[in-house]
């Protein structure tokens, strides 16, 4: 064991050596936001310099790198008493099952195959590095920021485009470190894109909670959005929408009244009717229901049918008038389904309509309050939608 005595330090201490300045770029990103502090060696002997004057926790090997390789800077870093605990992870493109033993077998403590996982690099380091146990979780997307595909991209083709030396990498060897980098970029991409689709699920769900709060400040429309979803689902459906405008729908429903927490209680529970000063306030809410997404792109095109909800085909409704094919088909689809839910849901001044009393109403809306293809839709899909009516209504 090391005889040196370690003074406790506030962040992990890593060096990366490497002499390809992409990877660095990439490993800086994934562990850069991070709790560590990285150094860099560009070669063999500047590693092994920097790891006896430096002392980091953790070294990440290259294996094939200018003046010294990789297996004998482990071999060294292990011999040595001063640097025998820090930990050696091979960061290698070499990837037979011998290059694996040969690493093994010179120390280390890890073995990654390069194109590497950013994810899975993070999570060998801090199990090796005894961090409090591991949850697997999405790249911190301030240090994702920090990492520049293109910049990965122009520093490979840099490397690659230097003339040839003595010792140079030859053609096929620049051709599959093209090919290596190439699949690298794919691995981050997608590590990005799941991050990506995570950061957009959890907005959605945040969003979701607040609009199903909001029904459930009022008694009588508690669950009213989840029906309304349910509904403009079926509806779609009948009209033969694809998957993705079916979810766009379905998305805007969820949170089609969400600009009612504009809308102050005394005016959104009061029992009797609005006073105009009320009812302009009511109004409003689709405008502040869109502009409270208004900065989520892929909520874009929800935005816009929650601002039409309340427009009408015959261009009597709010808040800008609109008249026929100008509303979105999400918003004019939108509009029956909410219709529905509000007919058949028991109300302060009124019992609840009967399924025939509402199917009844939407033909009388036809061609003024909706448009007569989504009616037609409602109706085929009547059998779907008064099973949910059955199931999600509270009696
Ligand atoms: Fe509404």
């Amino acid at each position: 064991m090391s005889a040196r005595v370690d003074t406790p330090r506030a962040r992990h201490r890593i060096l990366l050596a490497d002499d390809e300045e992409s990877i660095r770029q990439l490993v800086a990103a994934t562990l850069g936001g991070e709790q560590y502090e990285l150094g860099f060696a560009a070669d063999g002997r500047q590693a092994l310099a920097l790891a006896e004057s430096q002392h980091p926790d953790l070294v990440l090997l290259d294996v094939g790198m200018p003046v010294l390789d990789g297996f004998t800077v482990c071999r060294t870093l292990k011999q040595r008493s001063a640097t025998e605990d820090i930990k050696v992870v091979f960061l290698s493109g070499m990837d037979r099952e011998e290059d694996r033993v040969a690493g093994l077998a010179a120390g280390a403590d890890g073995y990654i195959v390069k194109p590497f996982s950013p994810l899975y690099l993070l999570k060998t380091v801090r199990e090796l590095l005894n961090q409090a146990e591991y949850h697997p979780r999405s790249p911190d997307p301030s240090s994702q920021q920090q990492f520049s595909p293109l910049e990965f991209a122009r520093e490979t083709i840099h490397g690659l485009a230097r003339p040839a030396t003595p010792g140079s990498p030859t053609l096929e060897e620049k051709a599959a470190e093209l090919e290596r980098s190439q699949s690298q970029l794919l691995i981050y991409a997608e590590e990005l894109n799941q991050a990506y689709r995570e950061l957009q699920a959890t907005y959605f769900s945040t969003l979701q909670a607040l609009a199903a709060a909001i029904d459930a400040r009022d008694h009588y429309t508690y669950g009213h959005s989840q029906r309304v979803a349910a509904y403009a689902v079926e509806i779609a459906r009948a009209l033969g929408l694809e998957s993705t405008a079916i979810e766009t729908l379905r998305r805007a429903a969820l949170l089609h009244d969400i600009g009612k927490i504009g809308v102050p209680d005394a005016t959104l529970l009061k029992p009797g009717p609005l006073t105009p000063e009320e009812w302009a306030t009511m109004k409003r809410h689709p405008v502040i229901g869109e502009q409270m997404i208004a900065g989520l792109k892929f909520l874009a095109e929800a935005a816009l049918f929650i601002r039409c909800h309340h427009e009408r085909w015959d261009g009597r409704g709010y808040p800008d008038g609109l008249q026929a094919e100008a509303i979105p088909l999400g918003a004019r689809i939108l509009a029956v389904a909410d219709a529905f839910d509000a007919m058949t849901s028991t109300r302060p001044y009124r019992p609840a309509l009967s399924l025939e009393q509402a199917r009844a109403e939407a033909e009388r809306g036809r061609a003024s309050q909706f448009d007569s293809r989504v009616v037609d839709a409602f109706q085929d899909s009547i059998r779907a939608i008064e099973a949910i009516l059955r199931r999600e209504v509270p009696r």
